[in-house]
């Protein structure tokens, strides 16, 4: 849905965009309803540019600057971007509440798989719950900035004509179309060495240690493919250590890349929500990167994938013993500053493209077609050419 905000269109603006956004949470989609903005703040807006006391030049004028909302095109391109990533990460996450977390009237969809929640839960007890809160957090990212966008007059993201890829035939799954996944994925554990060095950024060109090797050369699942996979017990537990690593892959990603965009953002407002939701995704990741320590070491016998004991050696010390979840203080900006604890990265050029490629290079999206890979790079380059003030 894309509505112009201009005086014109105010008649439709009373029944069509003062609404609050209400989430079919099963496809994503948005359906607009009562309430998203007050009648009366509409009403005062439509005052204020009062029809008559203005000449229609100015009126055009007004109506060109409230269709943007004060977002710069800019604005709407990193909006966008984060919009179609947030759909992105809504789908991943759906996959994992439905087999994994909790189904409920937040997150409905699948029925669960027992013996691969059990698996998880190995990590933490309360796995399923943050399954649950963290694809609650994601559907909601994705709603607010779509129903945002659509207030100020620009183009929300649709993904769902790339709905396309199967869905684990595993006991607990819906029989749906994907966007992402999860079934062969490479996942680059670097995040959990990248966080624990005091002398290396990202953004100096430093790369970092995997601290699960074979997760970053493979494909593996990270959710049962069919009820085959349940067994033997550390196959499926394997299946389960590689789903702790990739929460923490994807959590990082979201954390670094709303500070990242933020800095080329205009509009007060768009700053504040980029400012709101990314340090949500900094709270996933600091609660998966706990998690992902507990996951158990061994060789899952079906592909020979190792899960070493990261507090022993050849592993263990500051950049590997589990404990060691805090954000290690480190280099920022200039050598000649103290170092300091930071997200890492937060280099502002080509952030978006780099986020995406990093997904792509994750596996998420094998089976997707060149349209998602076209519309996904459009989203990505226009967010990378925004800068702040225009
Ligand atoms: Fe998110
Ligand atoms: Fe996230």
């Amino acid at each position: 849905m894309n509505v112009q905000l201009g005086s014109a269109t105010e008649g439709k603006l009373g029944s069509n965009v003062l609404r609050e956004p209400e989430i079919n949470k099963s496809t994503e989609t948005i359906k607009p309803s009562k309430g998203f903005l007050s009648r009366r703040s509409f009403l005062g807006k439509s005052l204020a540019v009062g029809a008559g006391t203005i000449g229609a030049g100015l009126l055009a004028n007004a109506s060109t600057a409230r269709a943007s909302g004060g977002l710069t095109a800019g604005d709407k391109a990193i909006l966008r971007f984060l919009a179609a990533a947030e759909l992105i990460e809504a789908d991943l996450w759906q996959q994992y509440n439905e087999l994994g977390g909790i189904q409920d009237s937040e997150v409905p969809g699948g029925t669960g798989n027992p013996a691969y929640t059990a698996a998880i839960e190995v990590l933490d007890e309360d796995m399923d719950q943050y399954i649950h809160d963290n694809t609650d957090d994601e559907i909601t990212h994705a709603a607010f900035l779509n129903a945002y966008l659509t207030s100020k007059g620009a183009e929300p993201v649709n993904l769902d004509q790339f709905r396309t890829l199967p869905s684990s035939q595993a006991t607990g799954a819906q029989q749906i179309g994907r966007l992402t996944n999860l079934m062969q994925l490479t996942v680059d554990t670097s995040w959990w060495t990248r966080y624990r060095s005091d002398n290396k950024n990202p953004d100096f060109g430093d790369t970092f240690p995997q601290a699960v090797e074979g997760l970053s050369v493979g494909q593996f699942p990270a959710i049962p493919r069919n009820d085959g996979d349940l067994t033997p017990p550390d196959h499926l537990q394997a299946i389960a250590n590689t789903a702790g690593f990739h929460f923490g892959f994807i959590e990082q990603g979201g954390t670094s890349l709303y500070p990242s965009l933020a800095q080329r953002v205009t509009h007060d407002e768009a700053l504040r929500i980029v400012l709101s939701i990314g340090p949500t995704e900094a709270m996933h990741f600091q609660t998966w990167h706990d998690k992902a320590g507990n996951a158990p070491p061994l060789t899952d016998p079906t592909n020979g994938l190792v899960f070493p004991d990261l507090n022993s050696p050849p592993f263990g010390g500051e950049e590997f013993q589990t404990n060691l979840i805090m954000p290690e203080p480190t280099i920022f900006l200039s050598r000649a500053f103290p170092i300091v604890s930071i997200i890492r990265p937060t280099e502002t050029d080509g952030a978006a493209m780099a986020a995406l490629n990093a997904l792509t290079a994750d596996g998420l999206f094998i089976g997707q077609t060149q349209a998602f890979f076209a519309l996904l790079n459009q989203l990505a380059e226009a967010a990378d050419h925004a800068r702040h003030g225009r």
